[in-house]
């Protein structure tokens, strides 16, 4: 359709409770709204009010149903343990049934708090959407946070139950969650009635008596569970970001509008059908794991794929595309990232002629910057669009995209194309003034933001306002800055804040620089992203030492690799650091972490007018010389 896009893009903004009351009749209501869009208390917006729902009959039993019980709801395919699992509609609503009684078993009930701390088995949905049936609001913590950043959001959520696995597997190496589980419990000041845990052959957990209960005990003593209608304004679920400090901030995610602004992007933006295969090659842990490995490929009545592997090493770098080929997969989603480690193990792609790939359509990328050259790479080997688009944990779906259900734009390299429909995307200088298209500034969205985004952040209205609102009234800041150009392309260039990007992965530098304060010998300290080929980015600590100290630096910087891995996880992949001199900084004191971004990036830098000390870059710009970064 030759204006499909800017037709609905324009109602969107000019009438969204029109444009979003349609999309809201595909969703099973229990009890329809009262008001699309509740606008009476700005900057708090509500939709769908007065409507009430059950995310897990739309997502499961709303498919079984309307007599599709038969089609496949989950495929697992695990290379590292060379298993797969096939679960239809049906079995999933048993599974989820069951697992929700043993949940209600164990007292939980609609509103209660259930940490799930998984890997990538199905049983993680299976949690998911138990608590969903039940009303209750799950938080997962992604398996590669260490016991403290478990305990943080163990405080922070208050969960009645704990559901986790004995252990994860890493390519060679198996992770036991049990005892990180314990010890986050044990340091964390608010405790769980009761975990459930899935005892997995490969490491079984040590069982705490009075409170761990074992899964398959659990759901054989249980009786299946029916669906608990929800207000469309209750909570589904919380899921914890990286923020500027060490203390993650809770994403709040309703019932009424993820379910319906998850269900119209499936078409919308991915142009999926109800019954293909969907594969998201993300992580339960994340949004992307949330929005499309659990709830928008389900709630559409597709396939979803649970994966637990790598893009290479499990075996090789053809993994991808053999997942593709087996399980006749059209679109497959993931971050940049992925194409990067496979196009270095197999430049010329070697694997791909190996694979019948002709059923697959489209390729979508978001979590970071997509560089061009990924783009281009992908782009070749696959002959298949390839889509960039840009979204944050806190949207739940994407801002900007080239929504392929809608109308095809050709793609721009380095841009995820136009806002999509529902979103108002502008540029703001520091004045907070509109630039003119092509310019660079701080990419804001229009207040209200579309459904399915955060109403707030968990128990913080003030931080959430804070955060987001407080800086451009009337805005949504994203925390990102970038452009839009004459033709409404978004470009997104880097982020305005502390938060870097590793491999997909949101992370704090500020949460790094306070473990790493911590270090008895460290006087001062600072973290940045530095460019790398594969990750995107990788963290880099600056330390300073207190006066007196000794120690050969290698021992201080090998203690404080070891003290970020083990407080905030491997994920942080915070694997280098240099001792410095001093850390350079304006007269009031900031360090001025940007200029030693660009230093360490070799990238061309102006010395800020407002530098206290500049006789200290060179220094900077030596040090990092030692360890092969800077010009
Ligand atoms: N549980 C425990 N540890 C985990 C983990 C988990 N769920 N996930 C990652 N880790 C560990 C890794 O083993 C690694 O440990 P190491 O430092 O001992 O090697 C560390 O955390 C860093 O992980 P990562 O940055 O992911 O590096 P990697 O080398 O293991 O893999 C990629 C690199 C690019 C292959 C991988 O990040 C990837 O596939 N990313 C794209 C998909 C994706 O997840 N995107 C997320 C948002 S869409
Ligand atoms: P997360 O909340 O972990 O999904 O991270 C969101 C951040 O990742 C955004 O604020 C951006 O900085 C970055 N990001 C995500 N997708 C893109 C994209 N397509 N292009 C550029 N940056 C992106």
């Amino acid at each position: 359709m030759a204006n499909a896009y800017d037709e609905a893009h324009s109602l969107s903004l000019t009438d969204p409770a029109a444009f979003w009351g349609k999309a809201a009749e595909d969703i099973d209501w229990v009890k329809r709204w009262d008001k699309v869009l509740d606008d009476s208390n700005p900057p708090f917006y509500r939709w769908f009010v007065g409507g009430e729902l059950n995310t897990c009959h739309n997502a499961v039993d709303r498919h079984v149903e309307a007599g599709n019980g038969e089609r496949l709801a989950i495929i697992h395919d695990s290379p590292i343990t060379g298993t797969q699992r096939k679960i239809t509609f049906a079995e999933l609503k048993q599974l989820t049934a069951s697992f929700a009684g043993a949940l209600a078993d164990q007292g939980v009930t609609k509103g209660d708090r259930v940490i799930i701390y998984m890997p990538m088995v199905p049983e993680a949905l299976v949690a998911m959407l138990a608590c969903a049936r039940l009303g209750a609001v799950h938080s997962v913590v992604f398996g590669g946070f260490a016991a403290n950043e478990l305990a943080t959001r163990i405080n922070d959520a208050k969960p009645k139950v704990v559901v986790a696995a004995s252990c994860g597997l890493e390519p060679g190496r198996v992770i036991a969650y049990k005892p990180l589980l314990d010890e986050a419990i044990r340091v964390a000041t608010h405790k769980p009635d009761r975990c459930i845990i899935l005892q997995r052959e490969q490491k079984t957990g040590e069982m705490t008596a009075g409170r761990d209960v074992d899964w398959a005990e659990a759901v054989a003593n249980a009786r299946p569970h029916d669906c608990v209608p929800v207000k469309a304004t209750d909570p589904l679920y919380i899921l914890y970001t990286s923020g500027t400090t060490g203390q993650p901030k809770g994403v709040v995610r309703d019932n009424g509008g993820h379910a319906v602004a998850l269900k119209w992007t499936m078409k919308a933006v991915y142009n999926v059908e109800p019954g293909e295969v969907y594969w998201a090659a993300s992580d339960v842990g994340w949004v992307v794991g949330h929005s499309y490995i659990c709830y928008g490929p389900l709630l559409h009545g597709c396939t979803t794929v649970v994966f637990e592997g790598k893009p290479v090493g499990t075996p090789d770098a053809g993994t991808f595309w053999r997942v593709i080929s087996e399980h006749k997969i059209p679109v497959l989603f993931t971050a940049p990232t992925a194409f990067r480690a496979i196009k270095k193990e197999d430049p010329n792609g070697e694997f791909l002629g190996k694979y019948d790939l002709s059923h697959f359509r489209t390729l979508y990328l978001a979590g970071e910057r997509a560089d061009p050259n990924t783009i281009t790479w992908a782009q070749n080997q696959l002959k298949v669009p390839v889509i960039d688009h840009w979204w944050q944990t806190e949207t739940g779906w994407a801002i900007a995209a080239n929504c392929m259900g809608l109308q095809e734009f050709p793609v721009k390299l380095g841009s995820p194309t136009k806002a999509v429909p529902g979103w108002d995307v502008r540029t703001l200088d520091e004045n907070k003034q509109e630039v003119e298209p092509g310019q660079i500034g701080a990419l804001v969205c229009k207040l209200p933001l579309p459904p399915g985004t955060l109403p707030t952040l968990w128990n913080a209205d003030d931080r959430f306002r804070q955060a987001y609102l407080d800086e451009y009234p009337g805005y949504y800041k994203t925390g990102d800055a970038g452009f839009v150009d004459e033709e409404g392309y978004v470009y997104v260039m880097t982020r305005t804040d502390d938060i870097i990007n590793v491999a997909g992965h949101r992370l704090s530098t500020g949460a790094m620089e306070e473990v790493l304060a911590n270090h008895p010998d460290v006087a001062e300290c600072a973290v940045i992203g530095v460019h790398d080929d594969m990750k995107g980015q990788m963290p880099l600590g600056f330390l300073v030492l207190k006066a007196g100290v000794t120690k050969p630096h290698t021992e201080v910087v090998a203690e404080a690799v070891k003290m970020v891995r083990e407080t905030i996880g491997p994920v942080a992949a915070f694997k280098q650091a240099i001792v410095v001199g001093r850390l350079p900084k304006t007269r009031s004191g900031k360090i001025l972490r940007g200029t030693m971004q660009k230093i360490a990036d070799h990238q061309d830098y102006k010395m800020p007018a407002t530098i206290d000390d500049p006789d200290i870059l060179p220094e900077i710009e030596e040090a990092l010389l030692e360890i092969g970064l800077a010009k």
